[in-house]
């Protein structure tokens, strides 16, 4: 669903990633299998709360983050001023990259997709992901029905699951983190 946050949202969610940046969102880019030379992709990226933590671990690769609304794009832009390793994408753009990325993360984000809206998410970031790319997300643990159709659609996109856990986040509560393979 497409959704233009207020002025009111960007602030709020600034101001949580003031308090909780490193507890909640450091610790997901943490996770991230990361060498340092990687093309990555993050989904949804929002204002950039994970992002900020993962330019910072490409020094010789790349970041890509890429949303469906502008405002947000904006204000990650803002948040990632001082790293020369990104670039900024909107989400009608994705059909376009064909094989281009090591990494593909989504935080939050998957959840809030409807069904049909995943049914053409999903396939899209399977394509985008080199051969043995990884495709991780972190996902709240109370939207099981999504899980299972994420579940469903990973596996028709030769997405092959390799490692998977329940975290207890700060605020936000049970969280699935999963990671695939593409084959
Ligand atoms: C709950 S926010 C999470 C933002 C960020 N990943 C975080 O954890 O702080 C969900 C984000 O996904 C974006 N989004 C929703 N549907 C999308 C789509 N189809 N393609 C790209 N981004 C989308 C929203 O605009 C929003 O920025």
């Amino acid at each position: 669903m497409k959704h233009e946050p207020s002025r009111l949202e960007i602030y709020l969610t600034r101001l949580a990633f003031l308090f909780y940046g490193k507890s909640v969102y450091k610790t997901f880019a943490d996770r991230l299998p990361l060498n340092g030379g990687e093309n990555v992709l993050d989904f949804g990226c929002g204002m950039g709360t994970v992002a900020y933590y993962v330019a910072g671990k490409l020094p010789r690769g790349n970041l890509t983050c890429l949303d469906i609304s502008r405002r947000w794009l904006n204000a990650c832009r803002k948040t990632l001023r001082s790293y020369g390793n990104v670039i900024f994408l909107h989400s009608e753009s994705l059909p376009q990259a064909n094989e281009s990325f090591d990494v593909i993360y989504c935080h939050f984000v998957l959840h809030d997709l409807s069904e049909s809206e995943l049914e053409i998410a999903i396939p899209a970031l399977a394509k985008a992901l080199k051969p043995c790319g990884l495709f991780v997300f972190r996902e709240p643990l109370n939207s099981m029905g999504k899980i299972n159709v994420i579940k469903r659609l990973t596996g028709q996109n030769n997405l092959i699951l390799k490692d998977s856990r329940i975290t207890d986040i700060p605020v936000m509560g049970n969280a699935l983190e999963s990671i695939y393979t593409k084959q």
